[in-house]
């Protein structure tokens, strides 16, 4: 069968592009015996103005639909991509201005006490450092005494002891940095020797988001006197948000 190719050929030329048939009779003929040809017909891509319209076309819908659906999971991850990088940019800028400083009430006396005493408890107990002169984001809770990091980063945190006891007092004192519940560093006071005495730690922590950081005293420990000596301050090093994967998906 040679007349099948000469007949694409002339269907070709006849119909694609611009060269237009010379007789309309002649190409309208080979078109009627092309369509009435029942056996596989090899498609060419971009043959959609051909002769062979539908089945030509149906070659490029399948690729079409193909991009299509390329396309939209692109969009998709570009969406979800877009996302991530939205919390990364929140984390960075809600972490840049983080700083608080707080001192205890000089006032605070301990119920059932008449001293100006914080303690003894019969159990550790967080320092309320309730008088805050310094409390950026309000990620400090002067009532609690409990620093909350609302953004992952690394943190500097120091906090200062002073206990003053009359002369052959006994000054005995333990207080702890804790975060969620761990001890991290501490100082710790008990003799006859002194009647006063302070002590300082600086500690640089990474925290997660909702860490939580508090300064604590020791069971059947006390702070005397002056309690406004007693500090506790916090701040921001830099941020540093949790390594979420961004896939785009290319
Ligand atoms: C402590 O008491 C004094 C005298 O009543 C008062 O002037 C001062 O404001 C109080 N300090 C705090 C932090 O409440």
């Amino acid at each position: 069968m040679v007349v099948l190719p000469l007949l694409f050929l002339l269907g070709s030329l006849f119909h694609c592009g611009h060269v237009e048939a010379q007789s309309t009779s002649a190409s309208e003929l080979l078109k009627q015996a092309a369509l009435q040809w029942n056996g596989p017909v090899t498609c060419d891509k971009w043959d959609c103005d051909c002769a062979f319209k539908e089945r030509g076309c149906c070659c490029v819908a399948k690729d079409m639909f193909q991009l299509e659906e390329d396309t939209f999971m692109r969009m998709k991850y570009l969406w979800q991509g877009i996302g991530t990088l939205n919390h990364r940019v929140q984390d960075l800028t809600d972490g840049v201005r983080v700083a608080f400083k707080a001192t205890m009430n000089p006032n605070y006396t301990t119920p059932g006490s008449t001293e100006y005493c914080f303690g003894p408890f019969n159990i550790n107990v967080p320092i309320p450092y309730s008088v805050v002169t310094l409390n950026h984001d309000n990620a400090y809770n002067p009532s609690l005494g409990i620093f909350t990091a609302r953004s992952a980063g690394v943190y500097v945190f120091s906090f200062t002891v002073y206990s003053y006891v009359t002369e052959y007092g006994r000054l005995y004192h333990k207080v702890q940095l804790m975060k969620n519940g761990n001890v991290i560093a501490s100082v710790w006071e008990d003799n006859r020797e002194d009647s006063e005495d302070n002590a300082n730690q600086v500690v640089v922590l990474e925290l997660q988001r909702g860490d939580q950081v508090y300064v604590e005293l020791a069971s059947g420990r006390k702070l005397c006197k002056y309690l406004e000596y007693n500090i506790f301050t916090g701040y921001i090093l830099y941020p540093q948000p949790s390594p979420y994967s961004i896939d785009f998906g290319f």
